[in-house]
Protein backbone atom coordinates (compact mmCIF):
# COMPACT_ATOMS: atom_id res chain seq x y z
CA UNK A 1 0.00 0.00 0.00
CA UNK A 2 1.19 3.58 -0.73
CA UNK A 3 -0.48 6.27 0.28
CA UNK A 4 0.08 9.77 0.84
CA UNK A 5 -1.35 11.80 3.74
CA UNK A 6 -2.16 15.39 3.00
CA UNK A 7 -3.57 17.54 5.43
CA UNK A 8 -2.58 20.95 7.30
CA UNK A 9 -0.54 21.06 10.43
CA UNK A 10 -2.57 19.79 13.33
CA UNK A 11 -5.25 17.54 10.79
CA UNK A 12 -4.36 14.60 12.42
CA UNK A 13 -1.92 12.93 9.37
CA UNK A 14 0.80 11.65 12.05
CA UNK A 15 -1.93 10.73 14.44
CA UNK A 16 -3.96 8.42 12.10
CA UNK A 17 -0.66 7.47 10.42
CA UNK A 18 1.21 5.91 13.33
CA UNK A 19 -2.56 4.13 13.66
CA UNK A 20 -1.93 2.45 10.04
CA UNK A 21 1.62 1.37 10.72
CA UNK A 22 0.43 -1.11 13.02
CA UNK A 23 -2.72 -2.73 11.16
CA UNK A 24 -0.63 -2.94 7.70
CA UNK A 25 2.49 -3.34 8.71
CA UNK A 26 3.91 -1.10 6.40
CA UNK A 27 6.06 2.61 8.01
CA UNK A 28 5.13 5.72 8.22
CA UNK A 29 7.67 8.28 6.72
CA UNK A 30 7.18 11.89 7.98
CA UNK A 31 10.05 14.52 7.38
CA UNK A 32 8.92 16.52 9.92
CA UNK A 33 10.10 13.60 12.16
CA UNK A 34 12.93 12.66 10.51
CA UNK A 35 13.92 15.98 10.52
CA UNK A 36 13.38 16.95 14.20
CA UNK A 37 15.80 13.43 14.69
CA UNK A 38 18.55 15.55 13.16
CA UNK A 39 17.85 18.30 15.04
CA UNK A 40 17.77 16.75 18.51
CA UNK A 41 20.88 14.41 17.60
CA UNK A 42 23.07 17.71 16.21
CA UNK A 43 23.31 16.71 12.45
CA UNK A 44 24.65 19.43 10.30
CA UNK A 45 21.10 18.54 8.16
CA UNK A 46 20.02 19.00 11.45
CA UNK A 47 21.47 22.43 11.95
CA UNK A 48 20.29 23.60 8.81
CA UNK A 49 17.09 22.20 8.77
CA UNK A 50 16.17 24.30 12.23
CA UNK A 51 16.35 27.78 11.02
CA UNK A 52 13.41 27.14 8.70
CA UNK A 53 11.17 24.82 11.15
CA UNK A 54 11.42 27.29 13.69
CA UNK A 55 10.29 30.19 11.32
CA UNK A 56 7.59 27.68 10.22
CA UNK A 57 8.72 27.80 6.59
CA UNK A 58 10.06 24.56 4.44
CA UNK A 59 13.12 23.39 4.46
CA UNK A 60 14.61 23.34 1.34
CA UNK A 61 13.22 20.57 -1.35
CA UNK A 62 16.76 19.59 -1.90
CA UNK A 63 17.33 18.49 1.61
CA UNK A 64 14.25 16.93 1.97
CA UNK A 65 14.58 14.83 -1.09
CA UNK A 66 17.66 13.24 -0.36
CA UNK A 67 16.29 12.08 2.48
CA UNK A 68 12.77 10.80 0.82
CA UNK A 69 14.90 8.85 -1.61
CA UNK A 70 17.22 7.49 1.13
CA UNK A 71 14.46 6.33 3.23
CA UNK A 72 12.25 4.83 0.04
CA UNK A 73 15.39 2.31 -0.95
CA UNK A 74 14.80 0.36 2.90
CA UNK A 75 14.15 -2.76 3.10
CA UNK A 76 10.79 -2.11 4.66
CA UNK A 77 9.58 0.11 2.65
CA UNK A 78 8.55 -2.53 -0.36
CA UNK A 79 5.43 -3.75 1.09
CA UNK A 80 4.65 -0.05 1.18
CA UNK A 81 4.79 3.50 2.80
CA UNK A 82 2.90 5.84 4.46
CA UNK A 83 4.07 9.62 3.11
CA UNK A 84 3.06 12.02 6.05
CA UNK A 85 4.27 15.69 5.47
CA UNK A 86 5.91 15.01 2.01
CA UNK A 87 5.05 15.97 -0.56
CA UNK A 88 4.62 19.61 0.35
CA UNK A 89 4.78 21.52 -2.77
CA UNK A 90 4.58 20.66 -6.45
CA UNK A 91 8.06 20.16 -6.79
CA UNK A 92 8.06 17.55 -4.41
CA UNK A 93 5.06 16.26 -5.77
CA UNK A 94 6.79 16.08 -9.69
CA UNK A 95 10.11 14.86 -8.05
CA UNK A 96 8.28 11.88 -5.90
CA UNK A 97 6.49 10.73 -9.17
CA UNK A 98 9.69 10.42 -10.84
CA UNK A 99 11.26 8.73 -7.80
CA UNK A 100 8.95 6.10 -7.48
CA UNK A 101 8.35 5.82 -11.02
CA UNK A 102 12.17 4.57 -11.26
CA UNK A 103 11.21 1.97 -8.57
CA UNK A 104 7.78 0.87 -10.51
CA UNK A 105 5.99 1.49 -7.45
CA UNK A 106 3.32 4.26 -8.38
CA UNK A 107 1.15 6.29 -5.14
CA UNK A 108 -2.51 4.28 -4.97
CA UNK A 109 -3.88 7.16 -2.61
CA UNK A 110 -3.86 10.31 -1.43
CA UNK A 111 -5.60 10.72 1.67
CA UNK A 112 -6.55 14.84 1.88
CA UNK A 113 -7.65 14.98 5.90
CA UNK A 114 -9.72 18.19 6.25
CA UNK A 115 -9.94 20.27 9.11
CA UNK A 116 -11.49 23.32 9.27
CA UNK A 117 -9.02 26.34 10.29
CA UNK A 118 -10.26 27.56 13.74
CA UNK A 119 -9.99 23.78 14.98
CA UNK A 120 -6.44 23.80 14.50
CA UNK A 121 -5.09 26.18 16.65
CA UNK A 122 -5.91 24.50 19.02
CA UNK A 123 -5.08 21.16 18.38
CA UNK A 124 -1.72 22.23 17.83
CA UNK A 125 -0.94 24.15 20.89
CA UNK A 126 -2.36 21.54 23.11
CA UNK A 127 -0.16 19.18 21.38
CA UNK A 128 2.79 17.07 23.35
CA UNK A 129 4.33 14.35 22.06
CA UNK A 130 6.35 11.32 23.70
CA UNK A 131 10.29 11.91 23.65
CA UNK A 132 11.09 8.61 23.41
CA UNK A 133 7.95 6.39 21.68
CA UNK A 134 6.29 9.26 19.84
CA UNK A 135 2.93 9.00 20.97
CA UNK A 136 1.19 11.77 20.61
CA UNK A 137 -1.73 13.30 23.09
CA UNK A 138 -3.45 16.82 23.49
CA UNK A 139 -4.15 18.20 26.39
CA UNK A 140 -7.34 19.72 25.24
CA UNK A 141 -8.19 16.62 23.58
CA UNK A 142 -6.49 13.54 24.79
CA UNK A 143 -4.37 14.05 27.80
CA UNK A 144 -2.25 11.58 29.06
CA UNK A 145 -3.09 9.87 32.61
CA UNK A 146 -0.61 11.30 34.46
CA UNK A 147 0.44 15.26 33.22
CA UNK A 148 3.75 15.32 31.46
CA UNK A 149 4.29 11.51 31.11
CA UNK A 150 3.34 8.97 28.63
CA UNK A 151 0.81 6.37 28.74
CA UNK A 152 2.52 3.79 26.78
CA UNK A 153 6.29 4.20 28.07
CA UNK A 154 6.23 6.60 30.79
CA UNK A 155 8.81 8.96 28.95
CA UNK A 156 8.46 12.63 29.20
CA UNK A 157 6.22 14.80 26.75
CA UNK A 158 7.40 17.64 25.16
CA UNK A 159 6.12 20.58 23.26
CA UNK A 160 7.73 21.13 19.60
CA UNK A 161 9.26 24.27 18.88
CA UNK A 162 7.18 25.09 16.32
CA UNK A 163 3.60 24.54 17.96
CA UNK A 164 3.89 28.20 19.32
CA UNK A 165 1.04 30.74 17.80
CA UNK A 166 3.08 33.13 15.64
CA UNK A 167 4.98 29.83 14.06
CA UNK A 168 1.95 27.98 13.73
CA UNK A 169 0.62 30.82 11.94
CA UNK A 170 2.69 30.88 9.43
CA UNK A 171 2.67 26.96 9.37
CA UNK A 172 -1.12 27.54 8.34
CA UNK A 173 -0.10 29.83 5.75
CA UNK A 174 2.60 28.34 3.90
CA UNK A 175 0.28 25.37 4.11
CA UNK A 176 -2.36 27.20 2.41
CA UNK A 177 -0.17 28.66 -0.54
CA UNK A 178 2.69 26.05 -1.07
CA UNK A 179 0.82 22.45 0.17
CA UNK A 180 -2.98 22.78 -0.61
CA UNK A 181 -2.48 22.62 -4.23
CA UNK A 182 -1.08 19.42 -4.10
CA UNK A 183 -5.07 18.22 -3.51
CA UNK A 184 -5.86 19.27 -7.21
CA UNK A 185 -2.52 17.59 -8.46
CA UNK A 186 -3.44 14.12 -6.85
CA UNK A 187 -7.00 14.78 -7.80
CA UNK A 188 -6.05 15.09 -11.68
CA UNK A 189 -4.83 11.72 -11.47
CA UNK A 190 -8.01 10.69 -9.39
CA UNK A 191 -6.01 8.90 -6.47
CA UNK A 192 -7.59 11.76 -4.08
CA UNK A 193 -9.84 10.69 -0.73
CA UNK A 194 -10.95 13.48 0.89
CA UNK A 195 -12.02 12.62 4.48
CA UNK A 196 -13.37 15.35 7.51
CA UNK A 197 -11.00 15.36 9.97
CA UNK A 198 -13.91 16.52 12.58
CA UNK A 199 -14.91 13.77 14.76
CA UNK A 200 -13.39 11.67 17.43
CA UNK A 201 -9.52 9.86 16.09
CA UNK A 202 -11.63 6.18 16.10
CA UNK A 203 -14.18 7.73 13.80
CA UNK A 204 -11.55 9.68 11.25
CA UNK A 205 -9.86 6.06 11.34
CA UNK A 206 -12.53 3.98 10.58
CA UNK A 207 -12.94 6.56 7.42
CA UNK A 208 -9.33 6.28 6.50
CA UNK A 209 -9.69 2.31 6.46
CA UNK A 210 -12.41 2.33 4.52
CA UNK A 211 -10.68 4.07 1.67
CA UNK A 212 -7.99 1.21 1.80
CA UNK A 213 -10.18 -1.30 2.04
CA UNK A 214 -11.14 -0.37 -1.56
CA UNK A 215 -7.81 -1.03 -2.81
CA UNK A 216 -6.41 -3.89 -4.58
P1 LIG B 1 5.55 18.37 10.13
O1 LIG B 1 6.16 17.67 11.26
O2 LIG B 1 5.17 17.60 8.93
O3 LIG B 1 4.32 19.19 10.68
P2 LIG B 1 2.96 19.68 10.00
O4 LIG B 1 2.68 19.36 8.59
O5 LIG B 1 2.92 21.10 10.36
O6 LIG B 1 1.89 18.81 10.66
P3 LIG B 1 1.79 18.43 12.15
O7 LIG B 1 2.73 17.33 12.46
O8 LIG B 1 1.85 19.67 12.99
O9 LIG B 1 0.25 17.92 12.19
P4 LIG B 1 -0.38 16.50 11.94
O10 LIG B 1 -1.33 16.62 10.81
O11 LIG B 1 0.62 15.41 11.90
O12 LIG B 1 -1.25 16.39 13.26
P5 LIG B 1 -1.11 15.41 14.53
O13 LIG B 1 -1.51 14.05 14.14
O14 LIG B 1 0.18 15.62 15.22
O15 LIG B 1 6.52 19.53 9.62
C1 LIG B 1 7.13 20.43 10.53
C2 LIG B 1 8.12 21.33 9.80
O16 LIG B 1 9.15 20.52 9.21
C3 LIG B 1 7.55 22.14 8.61
O17 LIG B 1 6.98 23.36 9.04
C4 LIG B 1 8.79 22.33 7.75
O18 LIG B 1 9.60 23.36 8.25
C5 LIG B 1 9.54 21.00 7.92
N1 LIG B 1 9.17 20.01 6.90
C6 LIG B 1 8.57 18.80 7.12
N2 LIG B 1 8.37 18.15 5.97
C7 LIG B 1 8.84 18.96 4.99
C8 LIG B 1 8.88 18.84 3.58
N3 LIG B 1 8.39 17.77 2.95
N4 LIG B 1 9.43 19.87 2.88
C9 LIG B 1 9.93 20.96 3.50
N5 LIG B 1 9.89 21.14 4.83
C10 LIG B 1 9.36 20.14 5.58
O19 LIG B 1 -2.28 16.01 15.46
C11 LIG B 1 -2.15 17.30 16.04
C12 LIG B 1 -2.79 17.31 17.43
O20 LIG B 1 -4.20 17.12 17.27
C13 LIG B 1 -2.30 16.20 18.37
O21 LIG B 1 -2.25 16.69 19.68
C14 LIG B 1 -3.39 15.12 18.26
O22 LIG B 1 -3.50 14.37 19.44
C15 LIG B 1 -4.63 15.98 18.00
N6 LIG B 1 -5.64 15.30 17.21
C16 LIG B 1 -5.45 14.51 16.12
N7 LIG B 1 -6.63 14.07 15.65
C17 LIG B 1 -7.58 14.64 16.43
C18 LIG B 1 -9.01 14.57 16.44
N8 LIG B 1 -9.68 13.84 15.56
N9 LIG B 1 -9.66 15.27 17.39
C19 LIG B 1 -8.99 16.01 18.31
N10 LIG B 1 -7.65 16.10 18.35
C20 LIG B 1 -6.95 15.42 17.42
MG1 LIG C 1 2.74 15.34 12.02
Amino acid sequence: MRIVMLGAPGAGKGTQAKKLIDEYGIPQISTGDILRQNIAQGTPLGKEAKGYMDKGELVPDKVVLGLVEDRLKQPDCQKGFILDGFPRNTAQAAALDEMLKGINMPLQLAISIDVPFEDLMKRLTGRRTCRSCGQMYNVYFSPSKTEGKCDKDGGELYQRDDDKEETIKKRLQVYESQTAPLIEYYSKKGIVRNIAGTGSISDIYGKVTAELAKLK
